[in-house]
Protein backbone atom coordinates (compact mmCIF):
# COMPACT_ATOMS: atom_id res chain seq x y z
CA UNK A 1 0.00 0.00 0.00
CA UNK A 2 1.37 3.29 -0.86
CA UNK A 3 2.03 6.21 2.13
CA UNK A 4 1.10 9.76 1.94
CA UNK A 5 4.34 10.50 0.27
CA UNK A 6 3.84 8.55 -2.91
CA UNK A 7 -0.07 9.26 -2.64
CA UNK A 8 1.48 12.65 -3.43
CA UNK A 9 3.74 11.45 -5.86
CA UNK A 10 1.13 10.17 -8.11
CA UNK A 11 -0.91 12.92 -7.69
CA UNK A 12 2.01 14.78 -9.02
CA UNK A 13 2.67 12.42 -11.61
CA UNK A 14 -1.23 12.71 -12.71
CA UNK A 15 -0.41 16.36 -12.89
CA UNK A 16 2.51 15.77 -15.22
CA UNK A 17 1.21 13.12 -17.58
CA UNK A 18 -2.08 15.03 -17.99
CA UNK A 19 -1.37 18.00 -20.56
CA UNK A 20 -4.93 19.06 -20.49
CA UNK A 21 -4.29 21.84 -22.54
CA UNK A 22 -2.82 20.48 -25.28
CA UNK A 23 -4.13 21.10 -28.29
CA UNK A 24 -5.85 18.66 -30.52
CA UNK A 25 -2.83 19.70 -33.36
CA UNK A 26 -0.68 17.56 -30.63
CA UNK A 27 -1.31 14.18 -29.69
CA UNK A 28 -0.02 12.23 -26.64
CA UNK A 29 1.25 9.28 -28.02
CA UNK A 30 -0.13 6.74 -25.35
CA UNK A 31 -1.39 3.75 -27.69
CA UNK A 32 0.22 2.63 -30.95
CA UNK A 33 -3.15 1.84 -32.42
CA UNK A 34 -5.41 4.60 -32.55
CA UNK A 35 -3.52 6.19 -36.08
CA UNK A 36 -6.42 6.65 -37.85
CA UNK A 37 -6.15 4.49 -41.31
CA UNK A 38 -4.27 5.52 -44.39
CA UNK A 39 -2.15 7.95 -42.24
CA UNK A 40 1.43 9.32 -43.95
CA UNK A 41 3.84 9.32 -40.89
CA UNK A 42 7.20 11.04 -41.39
CA UNK A 43 9.83 12.48 -39.53
CA UNK A 44 13.72 12.62 -39.38
CA UNK A 45 17.00 12.30 -37.44
CA UNK A 46 20.12 14.32 -38.12
CA UNK A 47 23.13 11.90 -38.37
CA UNK A 48 25.14 13.47 -35.25
CA UNK A 49 26.50 9.78 -35.11
CA UNK A 50 25.00 7.44 -32.79
CA UNK A 51 21.68 7.65 -31.45
CA UNK A 52 21.02 8.49 -27.89
CA UNK A 53 18.36 7.38 -25.05
CA UNK A 54 16.59 10.45 -25.69
CA UNK A 55 16.34 10.39 -29.61
CA UNK A 56 15.24 6.71 -28.65
CA UNK A 57 12.57 7.24 -26.11
CA UNK A 58 11.25 10.26 -27.56
CA UNK A 59 11.09 9.40 -31.41
CA UNK A 60 12.83 6.48 -32.76
CA UNK A 61 10.71 3.37 -30.47
CA UNK A 62 7.78 5.11 -31.40
CA UNK A 63 8.62 5.00 -34.95
CA UNK A 64 9.20 1.35 -34.64
CA UNK A 65 6.10 0.79 -32.67
CA UNK A 66 3.50 2.92 -34.96
CA UNK A 67 5.36 1.28 -38.41
CA UNK A 68 5.11 -2.27 -36.93
CA UNK A 69 1.55 -1.75 -36.09
CA UNK A 70 0.05 0.45 -38.36
CA UNK A 71 -0.19 -1.45 -42.01
CA UNK A 72 -2.59 0.69 -43.51
CA UNK A 73 -0.54 4.03 -42.91
CA UNK A 74 2.88 4.99 -44.83
CA UNK A 75 5.57 5.74 -43.15
CA UNK A 76 8.75 7.47 -44.03
CA UNK A 77 11.73 8.26 -41.89
CA UNK A 78 14.71 10.09 -43.13
CA UNK A 79 18.66 10.76 -41.57
CA UNK A 80 18.59 14.65 -42.27
CA UNK A 81 22.14 14.93 -43.45
CA UNK A 82 21.41 18.48 -45.02
CA UNK A 83 20.17 19.99 -41.21
CA UNK A 84 23.50 18.62 -40.03
CA UNK A 85 25.36 20.57 -42.55
CA UNK A 86 24.26 23.64 -40.46
CA UNK A 87 27.06 22.98 -37.89
CA UNK A 88 30.30 22.10 -40.29
CA UNK A 89 32.19 18.98 -39.89
CA UNK A 90 35.37 17.17 -42.03
CA UNK A 91 33.61 15.23 -45.02
CA UNK A 92 34.63 11.97 -43.88
CA UNK A 93 33.69 12.29 -40.42
CA UNK A 94 30.17 13.46 -41.90
CA UNK A 95 30.06 10.86 -43.97
CA UNK A 96 30.91 8.20 -41.32
CA UNK A 97 28.08 10.08 -38.83
CA UNK A 98 25.50 8.99 -41.78
CA UNK A 99 26.63 5.48 -41.45
CA UNK A 100 26.25 5.37 -37.89
CA UNK A 101 22.92 7.24 -38.15
CA UNK A 102 21.35 4.90 -40.40
CA UNK A 103 22.92 1.25 -38.75
CA UNK A 104 21.48 3.23 -34.93
CA UNK A 105 18.11 3.32 -36.81
CA UNK A 106 17.70 -0.15 -38.04
CA UNK A 107 19.50 -1.74 -35.04
CA UNK A 108 16.57 0.01 -32.93
CA UNK A 109 14.43 -2.40 -34.79
CA UNK A 110 12.94 -0.36 -38.31
CA UNK A 111 12.00 -2.53 -40.84
CA UNK A 112 12.28 -1.04 -44.08
CA UNK A 113 9.72 -3.83 -45.32
CA UNK A 114 7.08 -1.45 -43.62
CA UNK A 115 8.69 2.15 -43.84
CA UNK A 116 11.09 4.01 -46.13
CA UNK A 117 14.38 4.63 -44.66
CA UNK A 118 16.43 7.20 -46.72
CA UNK A 119 19.23 10.23 -46.78
CA UNK A 120 17.48 13.70 -47.11
CA UNK A 121 20.62 14.95 -49.65
CA UNK A 122 19.34 12.44 -51.83
CA UNK A 123 16.22 13.26 -52.78
CA UNK A 124 16.71 16.54 -54.27
CA UNK A 125 13.46 18.06 -53.88
CA UNK A 126 13.62 18.86 -50.10
CA UNK A 127 15.78 21.27 -51.23
CA UNK A 128 13.25 22.88 -53.81
CA UNK A 129 10.72 22.95 -51.75
CA UNK A 130 12.40 23.90 -48.77
CA UNK A 131 13.29 27.41 -51.29
CA UNK A 132 9.26 28.07 -51.64
CA UNK A 133 8.57 28.02 -47.97
CA UNK A 134 11.78 29.93 -46.98
CA UNK A 135 10.11 32.69 -49.47
CA UNK A 136 6.99 32.67 -47.64
CA UNK A 137 8.43 32.39 -44.09
CA UNK A 138 8.76 35.89 -42.47
CA UNK A 139 12.41 36.72 -40.39
CA UNK A 140 10.29 37.03 -37.46
CA UNK A 141 8.38 34.06 -37.16
CA UNK A 142 12.08 32.47 -37.90
CA UNK A 143 13.42 34.81 -34.89
CA UNK A 144 10.93 33.50 -32.64
CA UNK A 145 12.23 30.08 -33.04
CA UNK A 146 14.40 29.07 -30.14
CA UNK A 147 16.56 26.06 -31.39
CA UNK A 148 18.39 28.68 -34.02
CA UNK A 149 19.59 30.70 -30.49
CA UNK A 150 21.07 27.51 -28.71
CA UNK A 151 22.73 26.10 -31.70
CA UNK A 152 24.38 29.80 -32.72
CA UNK A 153 25.53 29.62 -28.87
CA UNK A 154 22.54 32.82 -28.54
CA UNK A 155 20.91 33.49 -25.35
CA UNK A 156 16.99 32.92 -25.56
CA UNK A 157 16.32 36.31 -25.70
CA UNK A 158 19.02 37.70 -28.23
CA UNK A 159 17.50 38.53 -31.29
CA UNK A 160 19.09 37.99 -35.50
CA UNK A 161 17.88 41.98 -35.63
CA UNK A 162 21.42 42.63 -33.08
CA UNK A 163 24.33 43.66 -35.21
CA UNK A 164 26.71 40.75 -32.96
CA UNK A 165 24.20 37.79 -33.19
CA UNK A 166 23.58 38.55 -37.46
CA UNK A 167 27.26 38.15 -37.56
CA UNK A 168 27.42 35.27 -35.89
CA UNK A 169 25.05 33.04 -37.12
CA UNK A 170 24.94 31.30 -40.16
CA UNK A 171 21.51 31.90 -42.56
CA UNK A 172 21.43 27.88 -42.47
CA UNK A 173 21.27 28.12 -39.09
CA UNK A 174 18.23 30.80 -39.06
CA UNK A 175 16.46 29.31 -42.02
CA UNK A 176 16.23 25.71 -40.83
CA UNK A 177 12.71 25.41 -39.69
CA UNK A 178 11.58 26.12 -43.28
CA UNK A 179 13.68 22.98 -44.45
CA UNK A 180 12.03 21.35 -41.68
CA UNK A 181 8.36 22.14 -42.83
CA UNK A 182 9.53 21.55 -46.42
CA UNK A 183 10.92 17.78 -45.26
CA UNK A 184 7.35 17.23 -43.86
CA UNK A 185 5.02 18.84 -46.26
CA UNK A 186 7.15 17.45 -49.01
CA UNK A 187 5.26 14.05 -48.37
CA UNK A 188 1.87 15.77 -47.62
CA UNK A 189 2.27 14.35 -43.85
CA UNK A 190 -0.01 13.70 -41.29
CA UNK A 191 1.59 12.90 -38.27
CA UNK A 192 4.79 13.48 -37.08
CA UNK A 193 6.29 11.50 -34.20
CA UNK A 194 9.01 13.58 -32.27
CA UNK A 195 10.53 14.74 -29.06
CA UNK A 196 9.09 17.92 -27.11
CA UNK A 197 12.52 20.09 -28.51
CA UNK A 198 10.32 19.74 -32.21
CA UNK A 199 7.18 20.77 -31.18
CA UNK A 200 7.65 24.59 -32.08
CA UNK A 201 9.10 23.80 -35.58
CA UNK A 202 6.04 21.80 -35.70
CA UNK A 203 3.69 24.59 -35.02
CA UNK A 204 5.76 26.92 -37.49
CA UNK A 205 5.14 23.78 -40.29
CA UNK A 206 1.56 24.16 -39.94
CA UNK A 207 1.71 27.58 -40.13
CA UNK A 208 2.97 27.55 -43.23
CA UNK A 209 0.88 24.36 -44.91
CA UNK A 210 -1.76 27.15 -44.03
CA UNK A 211 -0.44 29.98 -45.64
CA UNK A 212 0.22 27.90 -48.53
CA UNK A 213 -3.28 26.84 -48.74
CA UNK A 214 -4.79 30.06 -48.26
CA UNK A 215 -2.71 32.03 -50.64
CA UNK A 216 -3.25 29.64 -53.04
CA UNK A 217 -6.77 28.93 -52.49
CA UNK A 218 -6.40 25.01 -52.32
CA UNK A 219 -6.82 22.54 -49.75
CA UNK A 220 -3.39 20.39 -50.99
CA UNK A 221 -1.75 20.19 -47.25
CA UNK A 222 -2.84 18.66 -44.52
CA UNK A 223 -1.62 20.82 -41.09
CA UNK A 224 0.65 17.54 -39.67
CA UNK A 225 -0.07 16.61 -36.27
CA UNK A 226 2.41 16.53 -33.59
CA UNK A 227 3.16 13.16 -31.87
CA UNK A 228 4.84 13.24 -28.52
CA UNK A 229 5.42 10.32 -26.92
CA UNK A 230 4.86 9.79 -23.14
CA UNK A 231 9.02 10.18 -22.36
CA UNK A 232 8.89 13.00 -24.56
CA UNK A 233 11.73 15.06 -23.33
CA UNK A 234 14.38 12.97 -21.56
CA UNK A 235 17.20 15.15 -19.54
CA UNK A 236 20.69 15.17 -19.17
CA UNK A 237 21.75 13.03 -16.48
CA UNK A 238 24.42 15.44 -15.43
CA UNK A 239 22.25 18.03 -15.57
CA UNK A 240 18.70 17.27 -15.64
CA UNK A 241 17.85 21.04 -16.25
CA UNK A 242 18.60 20.49 -19.81
CA UNK A 243 17.69 18.18 -22.31
CA UNK A 244 19.57 15.07 -22.95
CA UNK A 245 21.66 16.18 -26.52
CA UNK A 246 24.54 14.18 -28.43
CA UNK A 247 26.14 18.27 -28.54
CA UNK A 248 26.81 17.80 -24.11
CA UNK A 249 30.56 18.00 -23.89
CA UNK A 250 29.86 16.06 -20.93
CA UNK A 251 30.35 12.38 -21.94
CA UNK A 252 28.61 11.20 -18.64
CA UNK A 253 25.30 13.43 -19.41
CA UNK A 254 24.32 11.05 -22.52
CA UNK A 255 23.78 7.19 -22.82
CA UNK A 256 24.00 5.87 -26.29
CA UNK A 257 22.35 2.61 -28.09
CA UNK A 258 25.55 1.15 -28.59
CA UNK A 259 27.10 2.10 -25.52
CA UNK A 260 28.76 -1.10 -23.96
CA UNK A 261 27.11 -2.28 -20.65
CA UNK A 262 29.87 -1.37 -18.40
CA UNK A 263 29.80 2.39 -19.88
CA UNK A 264 25.96 2.30 -19.13
CA UNK A 265 25.93 1.64 -15.70
CA UNK A 266 28.81 3.98 -15.22
CA UNK A 267 27.00 6.66 -16.68
CA UNK A 268 23.69 5.96 -14.71
CA UNK A 269 25.53 5.88 -11.49
CA UNK A 270 27.04 9.13 -11.84
CA UNK A 271 23.32 10.47 -12.42
CA UNK A 272 22.75 13.64 -10.34
CA UNK A 273 19.79 12.80 -8.17
CA UNK A 274 19.64 14.45 -4.60
CA UNK A 275 19.52 13.12 -1.47
CA UNK A 276 15.91 13.30 -0.26
CA UNK A 277 15.34 9.44 1.52
CA UNK A 278 11.71 7.39 1.67
CA UNK A 279 9.61 7.10 -1.05
CA UNK A 280 10.27 7.83 -4.75
CA UNK A 281 8.21 10.63 -5.94
CA UNK A 282 8.17 12.29 -9.64
CA UNK A 283 8.35 15.40 -9.11
CA UNK A 284 10.75 17.48 -11.86
CA UNK A 285 10.65 20.71 -10.10
CA UNK A 286 11.81 19.22 -6.17
CA UNK A 287 13.64 15.86 -7.70
CA UNK A 288 14.38 16.46 -11.27
CA UNK A 289 16.85 13.64 -11.41
CA UNK A 290 14.85 11.41 -9.81
CA UNK A 291 12.00 12.42 -12.02
CA UNK A 292 13.95 11.83 -15.05
CA UNK A 293 15.02 8.35 -14.16
CA UNK A 294 11.75 7.82 -13.61
CA UNK A 295 10.67 9.21 -17.07
CA UNK A 296 13.42 6.87 -18.51
CA UNK A 297 11.85 3.88 -16.53
CA UNK A 298 8.24 4.44 -17.43
CA UNK A 299 9.65 5.09 -21.77
CA UNK A 300 11.55 1.74 -21.24
CA UNK A 301 8.84 -0.05 -19.88
CA UNK A 302 5.46 1.43 -21.83
CA UNK A 303 4.29 2.29 -17.84
CA UNK A 304 2.46 5.06 -17.00
CA UNK A 305 4.83 7.35 -14.56
CA UNK A 306 1.95 6.54 -11.92
CA UNK A 307 2.36 2.91 -12.49
CA UNK A 308 6.12 3.31 -12.18
CA UNK A 309 6.32 5.95 -9.15
CA UNK A 310 3.88 2.77 -7.84
CA UNK A 311 6.27 0.16 -9.00
CA UNK A 312 9.49 1.13 -7.67
CA UNK A 313 9.00 1.89 -4.06
CA UNK A 314 10.49 -1.59 -3.15
CA UNK A 315 13.81 0.02 -4.09
CA UNK A 316 14.96 0.85 -1.42
CA UNK A 317 17.89 3.50 -1.88
CA UNK A 318 19.07 5.74 -4.85
CA UNK A 319 21.91 3.18 -5.64
CA UNK A 320 19.18 0.48 -6.10
CA UNK A 321 16.78 3.31 -8.40
CA UNK A 322 20.05 3.38 -10.57
CA UNK A 323 20.84 -0.39 -11.17
CA UNK A 324 17.24 -1.01 -11.90
CA UNK A 325 17.79 1.75 -14.18
CA UNK A 326 20.96 0.26 -15.49
CA UNK A 327 19.69 -2.99 -15.82
CA UNK A 328 16.51 -2.02 -18.00
CA UNK A 329 18.49 -0.06 -20.24
CA UNK A 330 21.53 -2.85 -20.97
CA UNK A 331 18.72 -5.38 -21.52
CA UNK A 332 16.75 -3.19 -23.83
CA UNK A 333 20.22 -2.12 -26.04
CA UNK A 334 21.73 -4.98 -25.75
CA UNK A 335 20.98 -7.01 -28.68
CA UNK A 336 21.06 -3.60 -30.73
CA UNK A 337 24.30 -2.82 -30.06
CA UNK A 338 25.66 -6.07 -31.00
CA UNK A 339 23.51 -5.62 -34.25
CA UNK A 340 24.82 -1.92 -34.49
CA UNK A 341 28.52 -3.16 -34.63
CA UNK A 342 27.81 -6.08 -37.20
CA UNK A 343 25.66 -3.60 -39.67
CA UNK A 344 28.34 -0.86 -39.92
CA UNK A 345 30.92 -3.79 -40.93
CA UNK A 346 28.16 -4.41 -44.21
CA UNK A 347 28.50 -1.00 -45.28
CA UNK A 348 27.48 -2.22 -49.20
CA UNK A 349 24.45 -3.70 -47.26
CA UNK A 350 23.77 -0.01 -45.89
CA UNK A 351 24.43 1.50 -49.06
CA UNK A 352 22.13 -0.96 -50.58
CA UNK A 353 18.93 -0.03 -48.19
CA UNK A 354 19.52 3.50 -48.44
CA UNK A 355 19.27 3.71 -52.25
CA UNK A 356 16.27 1.56 -52.29
CA UNK A 357 14.96 4.25 -49.71
CA UNK A 358 16.21 7.10 -51.83
CA UNK A 359 13.86 5.50 -54.76
CA UNK A 360 10.97 5.17 -53.02
CA UNK A 361 10.89 8.42 -51.15
CA UNK A 362 11.29 10.11 -54.87
CA UNK A 363 8.97 8.57 -56.09
CA UNK A 364 6.45 10.31 -53.84
CA UNK A 365 8.49 13.52 -53.50
CA UNK A 366 8.78 13.99 -56.92
CA UNK A 367 5.07 13.39 -57.86
CA UNK A 368 3.76 16.20 -55.09
CA UNK A 369 6.54 18.72 -55.82
CA UNK A 370 5.13 18.02 -59.91
CA UNK A 371 1.94 19.17 -58.44
CA UNK A 372 3.13 22.15 -56.14
CA UNK A 373 4.70 23.91 -59.03
CA UNK A 374 2.02 23.32 -60.87
CA UNK A 375 -0.46 24.88 -58.21
CA UNK A 376 2.61 28.06 -57.81
CA UNK A 377 2.49 28.50 -61.36
CA UNK A 378 5.87 26.94 -62.17
CA UNK A 379 4.82 23.64 -64.12
P1 LIG B 1 17.36 15.53 -33.67
O1 LIG B 1 18.31 14.81 -34.57
O2 LIG B 1 17.94 16.52 -32.72
O3 LIG B 1 16.54 14.47 -32.80
C1 LIG B 1 15.86 13.39 -33.41
C2 LIG B 1 14.60 13.07 -32.63
O4 LIG B 1 14.95 12.79 -31.26
C3 LIG B 1 14.17 13.64 -30.39
N1 LIG B 1 15.00 13.97 -29.21
C4 LIG B 1 14.60 13.81 -27.95
N2 LIG B 1 13.46 13.33 -27.43
C5 LIG B 1 13.37 13.26 -26.08
N3 LIG B 1 14.37 13.66 -25.23
C6 LIG B 1 15.54 14.17 -25.73
N4 LIG B 1 16.51 14.53 -24.92
C7 LIG B 1 15.69 14.25 -27.15
N5 LIG B 1 16.68 14.67 -27.96
C8 LIG B 1 16.24 14.51 -29.23
C9 LIG B 1 13.87 14.88 -31.23
O5 LIG B 1 12.75 15.57 -30.73
C10 LIG B 1 13.64 14.27 -32.59
O6 LIG B 1 12.31 13.80 -32.70
N6 LIG B 1 15.28 19.04 -36.57
C11 LIG B 1 15.23 17.64 -36.18
C12 LIG B 1 15.36 16.67 -37.36
C13 LIG B 1 14.39 16.91 -38.46
C14 LIG B 1 13.00 16.59 -38.44
C15 LIG B 1 12.52 16.96 -39.72
C16 LIG B 1 12.16 16.00 -37.48
C17 LIG B 1 14.69 17.45 -39.67
N7 LIG B 1 13.55 17.48 -40.42
C18 LIG B 1 11.18 16.77 -40.05
C19 LIG B 1 10.81 15.81 -37.83
C20 LIG B 1 10.34 16.19 -39.08
C21 LIG B 1 16.37 17.34 -35.22
O7 LIG B 1 17.35 18.04 -35.20
O8 LIG B 1 16.19 16.19 -34.51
Amino acid sequence: MLCSRSTRAVALARRYSNVSSTPSTIQELDRYDNLPQNSRVFSMIQPTGRIHLGNYLGAVKSWRTLSNSNPTSRFIFGIADLHAFTSFKPASELKENRYQAIASLLASGLDTSKCILYFQSAVPEHSELSWFLTCMTSMGQLNRMTQWKSKAQQSQTSSITDEKVMESTKAGVFCYPALQAADILLYRSTHVPVGDDQSQHLELCRNLAKLFNNTYGVDYFPLPKTLLTPAKKILSLKNPEKKMSKSDPVQASCVYVTDSPEQIQSKIRKATTDSIQGDWSFDPVERPGVSNLINIISGLTNESIEETVASVQHLKDHKGLKDYVSELIINEFSDKRQLYDELLKNKDYLDHVCKEGRDSAREVASKNLGEIKSIVGMD
